[in-house]
């Protein structure tokens, strides 16, 4: 026996012998992955028996210009060649770069705009959104609102701002004062805030709800209820950030600026770095001692960084990704199909919506095709793709999308005449952040 045959004999296949190792060595926070993924270039990933995937996933919009982009592999050699690593005893070039063109980038340079911002880097989303809820906590105000719904991490302030009851409930108590009120609800925003609430946590764009886009106004209305209250207004750009929606940031179409942008995921386009962005006075809230990380700004996350902002801009894939995002949302909707309901979300984090809750057995059926999706909720398909995805890669999706329904479909009605007491038996799977 090589230790990778079953008792029968039978030999694993390479994915096989990864499931089996992961399940005796790592934690079991997400249930074993079925695929072990090897390698990847550009849109297309394969997987450790050779099969191939079209990621319009990309790590969950993160790998913003895809696997293996040349820029980010060059900026990061280069860095790591030259600087790896400085304790926040020192600063260094990459990142007082990064922070300067996130200023730019947001509108809050000092010196070339009326409020000046200033950055402070971490490692992840969720650490973008424990400095802000820091910096809410620094305004001396008690209460704080987030929305019913929304995701804003793990780590225990974050998950505190979740509106996500069951993903809250294993870990009571949570930080106090955050109270959720219904997301895109105006009356019952203005309800809930007074002189008593330091800040308003909003995503532009509810990506782990299900791709849930804010109703028209409704960040224009948070912005003039929080600014009427002296309250701050915390926008979470992690997933919708750096060109996911076809702008810098998704809350710019709603003609606003709030206080704090939280910025992560796509922004190292792979490497591990998130960011707070303080907006006038919010800018000030933090002072020294008061937060940190040893890693937080590190030289290398922040090349890749510097990397993804440059591509984005010299390749032009704001207007790439606006243009793709219409042309497949058109696309999708065109097939006609009875599963699809419509198509929503801006620029290339679309939400699928289907008249049944077949997501998860559509996202496996699109896997075994060749594309990689996920069901962020049971009637709901996600893309989230690199930036760079070609029309025709799109397009090669768009035509295997009914293919990939119609197994589902078969495979859930099977699934339920077998055990009609299994209620979802495709969420059975339990896999998402
Ligand atoms: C809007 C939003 N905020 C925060 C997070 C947490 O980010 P991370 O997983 O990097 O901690 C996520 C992750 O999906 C997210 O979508």
């Amino acid at each position: 026996m090589t230790g990778f045959e079953t008792v029968a004999g039978q030999t694993l296949s390479g994915n096989q012998q990864a499931a089996e190792r992961w399940s005796h060595a790592l934690m079991n926070n997400f249930g074993v992955p079925p695929v072990e993924l090897v390698s990847g270039r550009g849109a297309v990933v394969t997987d450790a028996d050779g099969k191939q995937y079209l990621d319009l996933l990309g790590g969950i919009a993160v790998n913003a210009l895809g696997h293996a982009h040349p820029a980010i592999v060059d900026a990061v050699s280069r860095q790591v060649a030259t600087l790896g690593h400085v304790s926040n005893f020192f600063t260094h070039p990459t990142v007082l770069a990064l922070a300067e063109r996130l200023l730019d980038i947001t509108g809050a340079r000092a010196g070339r705009s009326a409020a000046a911002g200033r950055v402070i880097f971490c490692n992840s989303g969720a650490e973008a959104n424990e400095a802000a809820f820091k910096m809410a906590r620094r305004t001396g105000r008690p209460r704080i609102i987030a929305a019913e719904g929304a995701f804003h991490g793990r780590t225990m302030g974050a998950l505190a701002l979740t509106g996500q009851p069951a993903k809250r409930a294993p870990f009571e108590p949570m930080p106090a004062g955050v109270e959720f009120v219904p997301y895109g609800d105006v009356p019952a925003l203005r309800a809930a805030v007074d002189e008593s609430v330091a800040a308003v946590f909003l995503e532009p764009i509810m990506g782990e709800a299900g791709v849930v886009p804010a109703p028209d106004g409704y960040l224009a209305a948070a912005r003039s209820i929080t600014a009427e209250h002296g309250a701050l207004l915390v926008i979470d750009e992690v997933q919708t950030g750096i060109g996911r929606t076809g702008a810098w940031f998704a809350h710019t179409r709603a003609g606003i600026v709030p206080d704090v942008i939280t910025l992560a995921k796509g922004l190292g386009g792979g490497m591990p770095i998130g960011a707070a962005i303080g907006i006038g006075a919010a800018a000030d809230l933090l002072q020294p001692g008061q937060h940190g990380s040893t890693f937080a700004g590190n030289p290398v996350c922040a090349a890749a960084a510097l990397a993804v902002l440059d591509t984005i801009e010299s390749d032009c894939l704001l207007d790439h990704v606006d243009a793709l995002g219409k042309h497949i949302a058109t696309g999708i909707e065109d097939l006609g199909h009875p599963l699809i309901d419509h198509v929503r979300g801006a620029g290339l984090l679309l939400g699928i919506v289907l008249t049944q809750d077949i997501g998860p057995a559509t996202a496996l059926a699109a896997r075994d095709a060749g594309f990689i999706i996920n069901a962020p909720a049971p009637e709901i398909l996600r893309l989230a793709p690199p930036l760079i995805l070609s029309t025709e890669q799109a397009d090669s999706f768009v035509e295997a999308l009914p293919g990939a329904l119609n197994v589902a479909s078969l495979n859930v009605a099977s699934l339920n005449v077998a055990s009609p007491n299994v209620a979802n038996v495709q969420t059975a799977t339990g896999r998402d952040l």
